[in-house]
This record gives structure tokens, C-alpha cells and sequence, in this order.
């Protein structure tokens, strides 16, 4: 019985791997040994041993979490949109439509073209194929410190410009933003108050911020649903597909490493952000914030200023 179940299981999984590119079955794609040998030259090129640090308290201990964070996502870049399928069985699409209405919507009621929106900590760019359908008049700009990541997703973008960045020294110019959209991306950042810093000081006043992200669970049935499932079966499935146990350990124990969504609207208003609306997801896994940019003391203009100099690389334009 239970190993039916099992097989069940894996033919799931090699389904899914399979109508990804990543499976044996009749296709041109990467075959799993495929996977394994990028993932493993990845890992050699990405040459850092330290791991990221799940704890966002422990974090301004640790000068090497932001390395230790570039490079675990360099190696799972492969199986990160996959195993995001798995493991939220497809719910995160519905999440990141969510998140991307929360922002239209808001567009919708100002009853003006937007201003060019930024997807911070992009990845893959589900969002900023979103955004370029949602918002087809506004400017769309995916910024991730990892190419790997960018890279696996530009097929998924037409008119977005990719940038590699980082969220904690941002290289674009102030108030060059209308709007600011991370999904999943906060919970990593070393610094999270220098993140929203850095939003806010690239948002035009009363620009938007929407955050998508899984919160420290709050409501015993979360916190009972983190512990059975994402704390169990995140490692496992990450060993199995992506044979990286550490980096979805790492996911899992994050998200209880990282502040409630309370603290986080607590954190986003003593940092200048007003107008603060919050909304929970599937029993409150996943949770959307949606904020506004006070405007910035002396800044006197909406108007894009000098463009701050940073180490970023546009892979794509
Ligand atoms: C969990 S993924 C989310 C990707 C994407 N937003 C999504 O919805 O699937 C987190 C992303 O944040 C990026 N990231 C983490 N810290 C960053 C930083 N300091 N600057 C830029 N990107 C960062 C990682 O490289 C990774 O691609």
C-alpha cells in the first residue's frame, strides 16, 4: 500500500520533471544526469563552502550569509521552478496572481500609467512574465544578485530588462520606481532594513510596494503544517530532485527564522512606509503586504536623480 503510494508519488514527480525539460521521458531537455552535472559544476564554480544562515537574527553575525545565500540559489537555479510546483503542488501561481492583482489594482484606481515597476529578487521571473501581461504600457525591470537565476527564466520575458543586482545596494537611481514587487525574496536579504531602505529610496513617493512571502507561522494550524510538512518534506524533495538536501533545509528552516508578518508591517512602517494592507493566503502559508512610500524628507521631485553606481550587469534588455 504504502509503497503504491510511493511509486504514485514518483510518477508525479517525474511527470512534472519531465514536462519541465528535466526527465527522461521522449525529449530533447537535460536529462536528470544532466541536472546533477550542472548543478555539480555550478557548485564548483560557485566555490563557497559556507552555508546561508536560516535565522534572520543570527544573520549580522555571519559577513558570509549574502554569499552563502548567491551561491545555494546558483546551484538549485536548475530545479528551482519545478520544486516550487512541488511543493506548493502549483498554489504559488495563485499566490503571484495575487500579489501581481494587489498591484494592478492599485494602478487601476490612480487612474494613470503606473511607472516603471520593479521585480526585486526575481529569480526565475514568474512575476515579471506577470507583470509584462498585466501591465502591458509600464516599463518592467527584473533585478537578482543571481545570473544563474535570471538566466534560467529569460525565455519566460520579452520586454523586461534583467539586471543583475543586489537589493541591499541597489544600482538604480532614486525614485525611479512606481512600484516595487518581491516575491519570496525578503526572507533571504541580510539586512532587512536595509532592503526596505533601499525600496523605498528607489520608489517614487507614494510609489507601491508589494511583498509576496511565507511569514513566521503565526496560527497553530500553520505552525503544525511547517512542521509536517515543509520542515519533512522540503529536504526530502529537495534531495530527490534537486540532490541538494542542505539548500531546501535551508528554505524551510527560514521561513521560522524570519519575523511574523506582524513584525514585518511593524518593520515596513518605522522604516516610511504608510497605507499598509495586509492579506493572508491559504490559511495563512503564504501572506501579501501592499504598502506605500512616504515621500523621502528633501527629495522634491518624482523624477528619476543620478543612478547609483553598483556592480550590476544587464543580461538581457
Ligand atoms: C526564493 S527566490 C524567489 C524568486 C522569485 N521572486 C519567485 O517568486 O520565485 C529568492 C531570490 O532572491 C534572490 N536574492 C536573495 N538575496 C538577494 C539580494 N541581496 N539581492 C538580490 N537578490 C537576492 C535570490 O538569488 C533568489 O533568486
Amino acid at each position: 500500500m504504502a509503497y503504491s503510494g510511493l511509486r504514485a508519488l514518483r510518477t508525479t514527480v517525474e511527470d512534472v520533471l519531465a514536462r519541465a525539460g528535466m526527465g527522461d521521458r521522449g525529449s530533447n531537455h537535460a536529462t536528470p544526469r544532466d541536472a546533477d552535472r550542472a548543478a555539480a559544476s555550478s557548485r564548483e564554480a560557485a566555490a563557497v563552502h559556507a552555508r546561508p544562515v536560516a535565522s534572520l537574527k543570527q544573520r549580522s553575525q555571519s559577513p558570509e550569509h549574502a554569499s552563502a545565500n548567491r551561491a545555494m540559489f546558483e546551484r538549485i537555479a536548475p530545479t528551482y521552478d519545478v520544486l516550487n510546483r512541488l511543493m506548493t503542488l502549483g498554489i504559488d501561481r495563485r499566490w503571484r496572481t495575487r500579489a501581481v492583482a494587489s498591484l494592478v489594482r492599485d494602478a487601476q484606481t490612480l487612474g494613470r500609467e503606473f511607472g516603471p515597476v520593479l521585480d526585486l529578487c526575481a529569480g526565475t521571473m514568474d512575476l515579471s512574465k506577470m507583470l509584462e501581461a498585466a501591465l502591458p504600457h509600464d516599463a518592467i525591470t527584473a533585478c537578482d544578485f543571481s545570473a544563474t537565476m535570471l538566466e534560467r527564466g529569460k525565455a519566460k520575458v520579452s520586454r523586461t530588462r534583467v539586471v543583475v543586482g543586489d537589493a541591499l545596494a541597489l544600482p538604480f537611481g532614486d525614485g525611479e520606481f512606481g512600484a516595487v514587487i518581491c516575491g519570496f525574496g525578503v526572507r533571504n536579504l541580510a539586512d532587512l532594513r536595509k532592503g526596505m531602505r533601499e525600496v523605498r529610496r528607489v520608489l517614487r513617493p507614494n510609489g507601491v510596494f508589494v511583498t509576496l512571502e511565507l511569514f513566521a507561522p503565526t496560527h497553530a494550524r500553520t505552525r503544525a503544517l511547517h512542521a509536517a510538512a515543509l520542515r519533512q518534506a522540503l529536504p526530502w524533495l529537495g534531495t530527490w530532485v534537486a540532490r541538494d538536501r542542505d539548500a531546501y533545509a535551508y528554505l524551510a528552516e527560514s521561513m521560522h527564522g524570519f519575523v511574523t508578518l506582524h513584525e514585518y508591517q511593524q518593520m515596513l512602517r518605522e522604516e516610511g512606509f504608510e497605507a499598509l494592507l495586509a492579506e493572508e493566503l491559504t490559511l495563512g502559508v503564504a501572506s501579501i503586504v501592499r504598502a506605500t512610500a512616504a515621500p523621502l524628507a528633501g527629495r522634491t521631485t518624482a523624477e528619476p536623480s543620478q543612478v547609483k553606481t553598483s556592480d550590476s550587469t544587464a543580461v538581457t534588455s
